[in-house]
């Protein structure tokens, strides 16, 4: 175990100075280690660096100077202080070391006490730094823990709105929960970030929130819908929007949810935006919304068979849906979909 002296690796070719080193930092109550070389030195440090407190280190020496121990020492551990030993002939070059990443030079013969308050010195500047990185870690930490935190307010406030969104509408559920399967998919099959798959995670989740807004009696009306009630469905998207507008951490989420219901050819609902004003996440949810929409029970008719429903997104390519994502769909679709979803009973 370690005692509460600090540790000084006392680095010269010279033995007369190494002891006279030795012999005054024993005195002012430090402990050290001795290297009679460059190549010594670095050794040392590479085995000892977790109890060296502070290295002094001479400049001329054979075989490894000093020069290549102070850039040893500040590129691998940098935290620990190189005071440079110098003679006053050497004093120019122990200025171009400090820019190398030594603390400071001292000269010989050095004064006891301009040694000591060296030493101090140097021993405050790595109790700083120590406590800058400390602090560093502890901020890093608690920003992961509120990042964390907020996901984990994400997902509950997500998954709360769709139970509420699919108490009100029995034909619906489970929709949310599909959509969102299908635009996981969709987001590996796109090359999405990380955080971009979440986002369209979430908002495939809650791209029909707004519904909750809608009359439980429209929402499951049997047979067509006339004119005007088909206007206050058209409403939800924008719905959707009010309701989640008021929590900030879901911001972000909102262009995809306002903008699920329009058109690659500018014909859609609310705002009729087409092609690449539609987001990105909006229009792949346009397509595994309706491939869902097609595919599960309605209030007014049965599924349509996966063939029925697949040709219907071929054939929405360019007018309804941009061409890239109904690309990406019915890759994924041959790819996994059918199957598991055959596997699933459809037909
Ligand atoms: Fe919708």
């Amino acid at each position: 175990m370690r005692n509460d002296k600090k540790l000084v690796l006392i680095v010269d070719d010279e033995k007369d100075i190494r002891e006279i080193l030795a012999e005054t930092l024993e005195g002012l109550d430090f402990e050290y280690m001795t290297a009679c070389d460059g190549e010594e030195a670095m050794d040392c440090i590479k085995q000892h660096n977790d109890i060296i407190d502070v290295v002094i280190c001479d400049l001329k020496m054979p075989k490894v100077s000093g020069d290549q121990v102070i850039a040893y020492g500040a590129k691998n551990y940098p935290l620990i202080p190189i005071i440079i030993l110098t003679g006053f002939a050497q004093l120019d070059m122990a200025l171009d070391h400090m820019r190398l990443g030594a603390f400071d030079y001292m000269t010989k013969p050095f004064r006891v006490k301009e040694l000591l308050l060296l030493l101090n010195r140097a021993l405050e500047m790595r109790q700083l730094q120590e406590d800058k990185i400390a602090y560093q870690n502890t901020l890093e930490i608690r920003v992961e823990e509120a990042t964390q935190a907020l996901h984990n307010q994400v997902v509950q406030t997500v998954s709360s709105f769709i139970l509420a969104i699919e108490a009100k509408d029995r034909y619906t559920q489970g929709h949310s929960k599909r959509v969102a399967e299908y635009s996981t998919l969709m987001a590996k099959k796109l090359g999405l970030s990380e955080d971009e798959q979440a986002n369209l995670l979430y908002a495939a989740q809650l791209h029909d929130i707004g519904k909750i807004g809608i009359s439980e009696q429209l929402l499951n009306k049997p047979g067509k819908l006339n004119k005007v009630e088909y206007e206050t469905i058209k409403t939800h998207p924008s719905k959707g929007v009010k309701i989640l507008e008021p929590l900030d951490f879901l911001g972000h989420l909102l262009p995809a949810v306002e903008f699920h219901h329009e058109w690659f050819d500018g014909s859609g609902y609310p705002k009729g935006l087409a092609k690449d004003k539609i987001p990105f996440l909006a229009r792949i949810i346009a397509v595994c919304d309706t491939f869902d929409a097609m595919t599960s029970e309605r209030s007014y008719r049965k599924p349509l068979p996966l063939k029925i429903a697949i040709e219907e997104i071929k054939e929405g390519s360019a007018t309804q849906f941009d061409p890239l994502v109904v690309t990406a769909f019915l890759e994924i679709f041959e790819e996994t979909l059918e199957q598991q979803m055959l596997e699933k009973g459809a037909t």
